[in-house]
């Protein structure tokens, strides 16, 4: 039946539902860093329901915490491990942790990221250093380690690497993030041929717009400039959690091996908004609330 007003894609099914049998992942070890916040814990929720052992890895006691609490309420065998992603010799220590704990991890989720919005013209070397060393050299390494291991002892694994949309379009205000994302997507690519002979399936998996309560304040407020971010989705509503989760847990599945170098995008179409009628242009540090540029 025809209506007046859209009413966008519909929502997920419930938290705690799964297109994947129960048990898919029993037996099996997922790495997920930054696995203690929003997007990383939703994702390691998802494979902790069907049956994986998880490893969590981030800087901060608190998300540590959080992911402990997380795993222990759904009943899920775990370990956090403090690990910061931009330096090699902590993240062979956290793979040696889990492997000592579990096995070699079967599947690595490459989430954590750093990320703040900034005019272009005001952003210091140190901070463009900064998100850049998080975002697309911290997920290298971890990518290595992992390959490193599975080609030394002959096993499969999976890799998935987190990105953002803005590595295909750019993006204003976060030219750091952007850059470093557009880097993590090509790797993918490039990971996915160079170890598809060693039996190693890497991909992307983009979130379009997902608010959390654990995003940083930054991003927050940024988000905050304008009131209603369901209307500006073309699906007439931002993601659930969960529905980065499944998805996280599909590419990693049995029933997704032969998907290799992808980058699929969960994002109700997003990113591939334009209009007819081009708004006017409105600079970033307008959209920001800041004065003239000042050297
Ligand atoms: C300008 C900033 C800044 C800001 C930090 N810097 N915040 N510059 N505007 N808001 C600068 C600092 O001044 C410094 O440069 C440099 O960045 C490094 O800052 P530190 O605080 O020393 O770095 P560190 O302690 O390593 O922390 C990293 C961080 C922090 C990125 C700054 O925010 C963090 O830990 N973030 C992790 C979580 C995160 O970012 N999540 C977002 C993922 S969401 P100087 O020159 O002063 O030394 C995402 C997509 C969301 O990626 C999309 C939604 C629309
Ligand atoms: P978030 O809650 O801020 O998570 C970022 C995580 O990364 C934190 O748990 C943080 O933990 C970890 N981290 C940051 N720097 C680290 C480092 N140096 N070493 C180890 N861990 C580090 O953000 P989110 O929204 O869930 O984002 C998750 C992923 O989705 C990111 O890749 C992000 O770019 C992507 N994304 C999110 C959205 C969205 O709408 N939410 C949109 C597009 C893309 P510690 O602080 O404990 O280290």
């Amino acid at each position: 039946m025809a209506t007046d007003e859209p009413t966008g894609i519909p929502e997920p099914p419930a938290l705690g539902s799964s297109a994947l049998p129960a048990g898919t992942y029993e037996g099996r070890t997922v790495f997920v860093t930054g696995g203690g916040t929003g997007l990383g814990r939703a994702i390691a929720s998802e494979f902790a329901r069907l049956g994986a052992n998880l490893v969590i890895a981030s800087r901060k006691p608190e998300h540590l915490e959080q992911a402990t609490e997380a795993m222990t309420e759904l009943g899920a065998p775990h370990l956090t491990v403090t690990c910061d992603i931009r330096e090699p010799e902590q993240i062979a220590a956290a793979f040696d942790a889990a492997t000592e704990r579990f096995a070699l991890p079967d599947v690595l989720v490459n989430n954590a990221a750093a990320n703040f919005p900034v005019p272009a013209e005001d952003m210091s070397p140190n901070a463009w250093r900064t998100v850049v060393d998080i975002t697309l050299n911290g997920t290298y390494f971890c990518a290595r380690e992992f390959g490193r291991r599975h080609l030394a002892a002959g096993t499969p694994g999976s890799i998935i690497n987190v990105g953002a949309s803005y590595a295909w379009t750019g993006g204003p205000g976060f030219a750091h993030s952007a850059a470093a994302k557009a880097g993590v997507k090509n790797m993918v690519e490039t990971l996915a041929v160079e170890w598809g002979p060693y039996g190693i399936q890497v991909n992307g998996l983009v979130p379009g717009l997902f608010p959390h309560e654990d995003m940083t304040a930054d991003i927050q407020s940024n988000l905050r400039r304008t009131d209603d971010k369901d209307v500006c989705q073309p699906a007439l509503r931002v993601g659930r959690p969960r529905e980065l989760g499944w998805a996280a847990t599909f590419l990693a599945s049995p029933w997704a091996q032969f998907i290799s170098g992808h980058t699929l995008v969960v994002d109700g179409a997003n990113w591939q908004r334009r209009s007819m009628t081009n708004p006017a242009v409105v600079t970033i540090r307008d959209q920001m609330g800041k004065g003239p540029f000042e050297p």
